[in-house]
């Protein structure tokens, strides 16, 4: 082979940087965006978002479930043009996916809500905000192009959560999500285990020394303002504080009634599993 030839067959080229990430270049599936953030984050911050309840049977069993599904293509067939758009909630999407609230997102990346928004946006489908967001709802709407949806933990005498759900509305979000499925907090043996004692988000001291062993996620972690919430409350520990009283299982189908007074756009429940509470909720109205 000559020299050139060879040359040309080596190909050096300069790596891209989807989103200014260069490691996201190497990535080709969800897999692997998942292993570089595991290489990435700290034991806790690994912790939180990947475990599940309580021995995690229902993490294996849903995973288990959704491997048994199979797509059947009706073959031969054109698919030169294919169509995914549909329609969420009366919007017309470009397919049917909605990013689902994950609160704290700034423990895994210091802009959280801030990226997934814009994310949201470049890809034009619906973001459901968590009430445990780490950005001001307002400023999440000026990021955001894509709809935006706000999902709601009720808790306490319910006035914390009132305002939440009117500043939601008056930053023109499109749909309230009432999550129904964590009225108390499972035990998360994984997160204890890290040294994380959600829902006090503090950290300890092992769990800061782990930080130190992952630089980029401690840099970016000790430069960008403290971890709050400051959707249920002021931008400070008093936010933080505020979880404390959350989960406390008294969310009921009450709840839906001094809602409706306060949204009256799309309402839909989050985390209902038995047909009849399906049934009862659209008795209720709800979409
Ligand atoms: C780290 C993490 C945080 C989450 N935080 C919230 C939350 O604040 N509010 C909520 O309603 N659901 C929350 N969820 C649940 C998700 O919105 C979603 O319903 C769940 O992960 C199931 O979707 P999946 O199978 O795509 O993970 C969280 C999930 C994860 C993994």
């Amino acid at each position: 082979m000559k020299f050139s030839e060879a040359v040309r067959l080596l190909r050096i080229k300069r790596p891209t940087a989807p989103y200014g990430a260069f490691t996201l270049a190497r990535c080709y599936s969800i897999d692997d965006v998942a292993r570089v953030a595991r290489v990435r984050l700290p034991l806790a911050a690994r912790a939180y978002l990947d475990n599940g309840g309580q021995g995690e049977y229902t993490l294996h069993r849903n995973r288990a479930a959704l491997d048994t599904i199979e797509l059947l293509p009706d073959q031969p067939r054109d698919v030169t043009s294919v169509d995914t758009t549909t329609t969420v909630l009366g919007q017309r999407v470009p397919f049917p996916i909605v990013l689902s609230p994950v609160g704290a997102p700034r423990f895994f990346h210091h802009e959280g809500e801030r990226a997934v928004a814009r994310a949201a946006g470049h890809a034009g489908i619906p973001y459901g905000i968590s009430t445990l967001a780490t950005v001001p709802i307002e400023e999440i709407a000026t990021q955001a192009k894509g709809p935006l949806w706000f999902q709601l933990y009720a808790w306490g005498d319910r006035q914390d959560a009132q305002k939440a759900v009117e500043r939601a509305h008056a930053a023109g979000f499109q749909a309230l999500l009432l999550s129904v499925d964590t009225n108390v907090r499972a035990l998360r043996e994984r997160e204890k285990r890290g040294g994380l004692d959600l829902p006090t988000p503090e950290l300890s001291l092992p769990t800061f020394l782990e930080g130190i062993l992952h630089p980029t996620w401690a840099w970016h972690f000790l430069t960008s303002e403290a971890i709050s919430f400051p959707n249920i409350g002021p931008p400070d520990h008093r936010s933080r504080d505020k979880i404390n009283d959350m989960f406390d299982g008294s969310v009921s189908w009450d709840d839906l009634k001094w809602i409706r007074q306060v949204w009256d756009r799309p309402l839909l429940l989050k985390g209902v599993l038995r047909p009849e509470e399906a049934v009862r909720a659209a008795e209720f109205g709800l979409e």
